[in-house]
């Protein structure tokens, strides 16, 4: 079996989605293992546009899909975006999607908790507010609904009135409406046998594709940077997003995970609050935002944008485990006529080789700048490396030198077909 891991090594938006396509051709399974649907993959396959969510990507290429254990999933959320998927012509339904009986349940009390915990946070978390946070709280605090619930009409019900009860108490102390048992009860079973159908020992599934030696493709949401325990927190989302939690989140050991790919642009974006270095409040980050159309999938949200962080590339390398890149957005780049990557920071006059941990410190770093020139010149045409401006190649080696990991896959242009491939990262795992 040949396991590869694909996640964001800064803080979502790298362009997983069309790294996970090109990569899906290759394999026999891809799996969604953390976070629910306040992920966006968009994928533009032959000009139609794939908004994905939940769904594992490789569905669009006719790849059987896993959401497993890790994975909070929202019911609803789910089955309107399998409606969506089927009216643009894709095929979903059990004989391709396992769901594990296992995942916990965002239900719409948690969305409502999400709204109004937001409303009265200071500073703000800006979170995508669809209840990721406090649906992942209720599965640590041991009061989830899980989907293998679904299948017991009176777990559930003592379940989800446990769990109503615990949560109507605070939101009427804040006056916000509560939800009722009855409704949310029929509700649910309502939507029951379609889920059950797709549910089961998913762990099972993986561990038989395993021994098959099937090709393995784990599908990571977010980015290192936003995990709960290694990102900038508290302004991170709540699961674990670095390459460990794709064994946890599906039920395969870490020796399942032979590659881990970390997909990162050619500079740095962030969308929502927290530190953000390298962060470019003038006409250049303007122009990597425009340039780059950095605007949420999902939300719309316009993304912060700013150089390159090549201190903290290498902290997420570290602690994910990350054994290629892809970089991607090159061509964003294209008309400046010069670069910059952060290598440090400095701080009370100290130099930091990482990003400290503390919320005031993050605040206070100035980011030291190594300064490349630009290639002043198109690279959307680029297809193979030779294609490539010598100073855009010195611009890729430098981020190579200073990360210390090589760069696998390349994009200058978002269609599918105009990666550049230097390193097959399956052919690196087998
Ligand atoms: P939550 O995941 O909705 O709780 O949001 C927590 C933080 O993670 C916010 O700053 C969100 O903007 C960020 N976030 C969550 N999902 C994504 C994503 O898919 N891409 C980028 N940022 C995300």
């Amino acid at each position: 079996m040949t396991g590869v891991v694909v996640i964001g090594a800064q803080w979502g938006d790298e362009g997983k989605g069309r790294i996970i396509d090109w990569l899906s051709g290759q394999a026999d399974l891809v799996v969604r293992y953390n976070g629910g649907h306040n992920a966006g993959h968009t994928l533009v396959v032959d000009g139609r546009i794939y908004k994905l969510a939940l769904l594992p990507s490789g569905l669009v290429r006719g790849k059987p899909g896993v959401i497993g254990n890790g994975v909070v999933l929202d019911p609803f959320a789910l089955f309107a975006e399998i409606e969506r998927m089927r009216a643009l012509g894709l095929d979903v339904g059990p004989h391709n999607l396992t769901i594990a009986e296992t995942a916990a349940l965002v239900l719409p009390i948690h969305r409502a908790l999400d709204v109004e915990q937001e409303a009265r946070r200071s500073p703000k978390l800006d979170t995508t507010l669809r209840g990721i946070g406090p649906a992942y709280e209720d599965k640590i605090g041991r009061r989830a609904i899980r989907v293998c619930d679904l299948a017991d009409p009176t777990t559930l019900a003592a379940k989800l009135e446990a769990l109503l009860a615990h949560h109507n108490l605070w939101l009427a102390a804040v006056g916000a409406p509560t939800f009722e048992f009855e409704p949310m009860l029929a509700q649910l079973m309502a939507l029951a046998p379609t889920l059950l159908a797709h549910s089961g020992p998913a762990w099972q599934k993986l561990h038989t594709a395993q021994a098959q030696g099937q090709r393995i493709l784990f599908e990571g949401a977010q980015a290192a940077l936003l995990d709960v325990d290694w990102g900038t927190y508290p302004y991170v989302t709540s699961s674990n997003t670095v390459a460990a939690a794709a064994a946890t989140g599906s039920g395969v050991g870490p020796n399942a995970l032979q590659t881990v790919l970390g997909v990162c642009k050619a500079y740095t974006t962030r969308v929502g609050a927290g530190p953000l270095p390298t962060e470019l409040d003038d006409a250049t980050g303007t122009l990597l935002r425009e340039r780059g159309n950095e605007y949420g999938t999902n939300t719309g949200r316009q993304r912060r944008c700013g150089w390159l962080d090549a201190c903290l590339l290498r902290q997420s390398i570290a602690v994910s485990g990350i054994t290629a890149l892809a970089l991607t957005k090159l061509d964003v780049l294209d008309s400046l006529s010069e670069i910059r990557i952060c290598t440090g920071y400095i701080l009370n006059g100290k130099h930091y080789d990482y990003m400290p941990a503390g919320l005031t410190e993050q605040a206070a770093l100035q980011p030291q700048y190594e300064v490349l020139p630009g290639w002043l010149s198109p690279t959307a045409q680029a297809r193979q490396w030779s294609d490539l401006p010598p100073a855009a190649q010195q611009y890729v080696a430098r981020i190579e030198a200073l990360t210390g990991v090589p760069v696998a896959l390349l994009s200058c242009h978002p269609e599918r077909d105009a990666l550049i491939c230097l390193r097959d990262p399956f052919a690196a795992a087998a």
